[in-house]
Formats: structure tokens, C-alpha cells, sequence
């Protein structure tokens, strides 16, 4: 039998022992009637980094279950009171989860059995040796690893489905839905950068509906389609006759957005004298609509999005660096298609489900289709490649995608450059033409809509308003 004598053995032992990694997150009880084998098990299980408890009977072992987080339990089948396998079904009652590991006298490796089916995890016979019981813990602390471990994951799995449907998987992607996450939970400004159609929008509301204000409103300004008297209107607001068409008062964003977010696009877009206003009223709280005197207070989470470099904005004075970096609190990027191809049939996969299920009949891709999807550049990023499938649907109405339902940019052209595809009598339409033109012009500048803009020799808001219409056709 196991006695006190043992009992030192095992102590004298433990200042070899090595820590088991991890093992200082768990709990174990320990439950033995005999105070010298209480002791020396917990000694041998403190070495290896346990935290421990003692119970001397199997009463005192419930309430330490109810009362403490344990995650495993060494229970000596005999003792008095309580015993034996009773003990072990109402340990199992208090505590579904617990491993309990079995301690049985020499000789009744049949009541180990019975324990075993019943739901003990392990079982050890008296005498044991500090090795054995080492080993034991061991497993113990590795499959309570394995079961956290899983636990996290399974929790990642479900607050990724929270995210407002973002796919991918590249390691980029990983990390961005780390950063959303983090971001959900604070209140400081956050700064999205990616190129055009990379998901600005959509990060951004992930953070919000997945965080801690997804109860309030969302509200989105688009910075880049406005003209500047209308801006500066719709976020601070304006009074009666403040100017020319004001008829009436109007209650601006930051007001309305009460308690939620603003989510400000295309920030890179907003001009100079409305960025010290904003600047000045994320940092006194208040705005003052436009024709008022009278401030009135915010309480509003800033999310802002852009395509630009602002660093070198800032850098040529565009853009004011004190806003820059009120708003540049947390920094999340969203990289290019092309920089992450592996999610390409991810993607495709995920639309062409959503398509799918739109128009009633399943949808795929045959291979040669897919393997132009991954050959090709997407300046348009994600939202290029979302259209693309939904005009090679609309365009097929068979189930399988083939190559020719692609656009001709996607087979015709080398990686990426969009040449001037002619139709069989050799004649553009003058439309198709200005359309190529404005979109190898956004190729070239990478997404920069104010450069193409200007490279192309067309106002801002027109670009704006063809690329709508170019979104619509596709
Ligand atoms: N990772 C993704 N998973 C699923 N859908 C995505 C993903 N990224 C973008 N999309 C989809 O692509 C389209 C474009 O996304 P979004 O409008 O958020 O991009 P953006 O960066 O704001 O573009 P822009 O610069 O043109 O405003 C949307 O329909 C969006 O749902
Ligand atoms: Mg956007």
C-alpha cells in the first residue's frame, strides 16, 4: 500500500522535476482521506506546475468544486463516507468536464475498470512511484491542453462567421480579423487602408457589428462623392438658411450617429478646411452646424478608410498630419488580391454560393476559368472579382463558368494590363474605349481615383460617377 514512507520518497524527489509547459493553468484536486499521500501528491504535481487543491473526503471535494474552477481531479477510491465510484459519479455531476483520474488499491484493478467506464479519464494503483504519477499528469495537462486549444479555435471559428462574412485565409487575412477583433473592443479611432475594392467598407463594419457599440448606429460618409459644402452639411449638420437651398435645419452625422460610429470614406478626399474641423471636433467632442453658433456635443467612434498614401499626403500638405494622427490611432491594412492569390477560389467559391443561392440553381467554376481568376492581377481587388462572377452568370446560364463568360481583360491580356479588346469587325464603341482607358488609368496608379483623376484630365466627381456606372453594367 501506499504509505507515509512512500510518501517522503516521493518528496525528496521533486526538485527535479521539470515543469510541464502550460501546466500552470490548471487546477487539480486532490482527494485522499490520508494527509502524508494528500501532501505528496500535491507536492509532486506543484513541481511539475500545477495549481493544487486538497480535499480529505468527498464532501469537502464537492464544494471545492462548486466553488473553484478545476479542471481535474485525483480521487482515491476508498475512503471513508463517500467512496468509491459513488464519489466519482457525483464529482462527474458537479463537474462535467473535470478528468478525474482513479486511485485504487493494489489489487482491485477491477474497480479501476468499472471507474473508467463510468466517465474516470485515468486511473493509478497504490503503490505509485513519483515517476508514474509524473507521467500521469502529464497526459492530464496534454489533453486539457488539446481541449483549450480546440475550445479557442472553436471560438475563432464563431466570431469569424461574426465578421460580417469577410473570406480568406492568408496569413494577411489572419491577422486582420486579430486586429478587428482588437478594434471592436476600443474606442480610439481606427484607420483602414487598402486599395479600391479590397473591403474597406466591409472591415469596417465588421468592427463595428462585432464589437462593443453594434447596438448604436453605423453611419457611413463618403468623403470622396460629396461636394465639399455638402460634406461639411452632413457632418456637422446646418441651420435654416445657412445656405443657398437650406430650407431647413438639418441634424449632421456626427450627431445622429449618437453613441455609434461614423465611418468616414475616403478620407484622403476630405479638403483641407474640413479636416481641421473634424480634427477639431473629434477632439473637443462637439460641432458646430454650419450657420450656428451654438456647439452642440458628440459622443461618436471615428472609423476612417482610404486608398491614398496619406503618409506622403501629409508629406505634400494635403492632407493635415495633427487629423492624420488623431485618426491613425490603430492602423489596419488590407492587402491586395494579387498579393494574396490563395484566396482567390475561396472567393469565388463564396460568391458564386451567394449568386447561387440568389438565382435558385448551384454555380461553378470550371477549371480553366479558375485558373484565369488566378492569373490575373484584380486592380479592382475583391469587388473586380465579385463582378466578374456575377457577370459571368448573368452572361451563362448553364451552371459551370466556363473561360469565355470571363471579361476579356482576364484571358486576353498578360497579368494585369488591360489591353484594348477588339471585337471581330474591329470596331469600339467609343464608351468601351473610354471605359478601357479609365481603367488601365486606375490600374496604373494603383486604385489612386484623385491622380487617375487628374492623369486622365476629368474631374474627380465625374470618375466617380462612370466607375458607378461601370459597377452597375458589370
Ligand atoms: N474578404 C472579403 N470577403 C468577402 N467579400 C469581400 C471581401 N472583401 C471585399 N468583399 C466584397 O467586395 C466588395 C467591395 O468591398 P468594399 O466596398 O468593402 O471595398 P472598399 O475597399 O470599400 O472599396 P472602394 O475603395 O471601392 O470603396 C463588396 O461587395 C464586399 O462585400
Ligand atoms: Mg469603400
Amino acid at each position: 500500500m501506499f504509505t507515509a514512507s512512500t510518501a517522503v520518497v516521493l518528496s525528496s524527489d521533486h526538485s527535479h522535476a521539470v515543469q510541464i509547459e502550460g501546466a500552470n493553468f490548471l487546477n487539480l484536486l486532490i482527494v485522499d482521506d490520508d494527509r502524508n499521500i494528500r501532501e505528496a501528491c500535491r507536492e509532486v504535481a506543484q513541481s511539475l506546475g500545477f495549481n493544487t487543491q486538497v480535499a480529505e473526503s468527498a464532501e469537502q471535494a464537492y464544494r471545492l468544486l462548486d466553488g473553484s474552477s478545476i479542471d481535474a481531479v485525483l480521487l482515491d477510491l476508498r475512503m471513508p463516507g463517500t467512496g468509491g465510484l459513488e464519489a466519482l459519479h457525483a464529482i462527474k455531476k458537479h463537474r462535467a468536464d473535470a478528468l478525474v483520474i482513479v486511485v485504487t488499491g493494489y489489487g482491485t484493478v477491477k474497480s479501476a475498470v468499472e471507474a473508467m467506464k463510468d466517465g474516470a479519464y485515468d486511473y493509478v494503483t497504490k503503490p505509485f512511484s513519483m515517476e508514474e504519477l509524473r507521467l500521469l499528469l502529464e497526459r492530464v495537462a496534454g489533453h486539457l491542453r488539446l481541449k483549450t486549444e480546440n475550445r479557442v479555435l472553436r471560438e475563432t471559428i464563431k466570431s469569424r462567421q461574426g465578421f460580417g462574412n469577410i473570406v480568406g485565409r492568408a496569413p494577411e487575412m489572419e491577422k486582420l480579423y486579430r486586429m478587428i477583433a482588437k478594434a471592436g473592443q476600443s474606442v480610439h479611432p481606427v484607420l483602414i487602408f487598402g486599395e479600391s475594392g479590397t473591403g474597406k467598407e466591409l472591415v469596417a463594419k465588421s468592427i463595428h457589428f462585432s464589437g462593443m457599440f453594434r447596438n448604436k448606429p453605423f453611419i457611413p460618409v463618403d468623403c470622396g462623392s460629396l461636394v465639399p459644402t455638402l460634406i461639411e452639411s452632413e457632418l456637422f449638420g446646418h441651420v435654416r438658411g445657412a445656405f443657398t437651398g437650406a430650407t431647413n435645419p438639418k441634424d449632421g452625422l456626427l450627431a445622429i450617429a449618437e453613441g455609434g460610429t461614423v465611418f468616414l470614406d475616403e478620407i484622403g478626399e476630405l479638403p483641407v478646411d474640413l479636416q481641421a474641423k473634424l480634427l477639431r471636433a473629434i477632439q473637443e467632442k462637439e460641432i458646430r452646424p454650419v450657420g450656428s453658433v451654438k456647439r452642440i456635443p458628440i459622443d461618436v467612434r471615428i472609423l476612417a478608410a482610404t486608398n491614398r498614401d496619406l503618409e506622403r499626403a501629409v508629406a505634400e500638405g494635403t492632407f493635415r498630419r495633427d487629423l492624420f494622427f488623431r485618426l491613425n490611432v490603430l492602423t489596419l491594412r488590407i492587402v491586395p488580391l494579387r498579393d494574396r492569390r490563395q484566396d482567390i477560389p475561396l472567393l469565388a467559391a463564396h460568391f458564386l454560393e451567394r449568386i447561387g443561392r440568389d438565382a435558385g440553381a448551384e454555380k461553378s467554376i470550371s477549371d480553366e476559368a479558375l485558373k484565369a481568376l488566378l492569373n490575373y492581377d484584380w486592380p479592382g481587388n475583391v469587388r473586380e472579382l465579385e463582378n466578374a462572377l456575377e457577370r459571368a452568370c448573368a452572361l451563362n446560364s448553364a451552371d459551370e463558368i466556363q473561360v469565355r463568360d470571363l471579361p476579356t481583360q482576364l484571358y486576353s491580356a498578360p497579368m494585369g494590363l488591360i489591353t484594348m479588346s477588339s471585337p471581330s469587325n474591329g470596331i469600339m464603341p467609343m464608351s468601351e474605349l473610354e471605359k478601357q482607358t479609365i481603367l488601365n488609368a486606375l490600374t496604373q496608379v494603383n486604385g489612386d481615383k484623385m491622380l487617375a483623376a487628374r492623369l486622365l484630365g476629368i474631374g474627380k466627381t465625374t470618375l466617380y460617377r462612370k466607375l458607378k456606372e461601370y459597377r452597375s453594367q458589370n
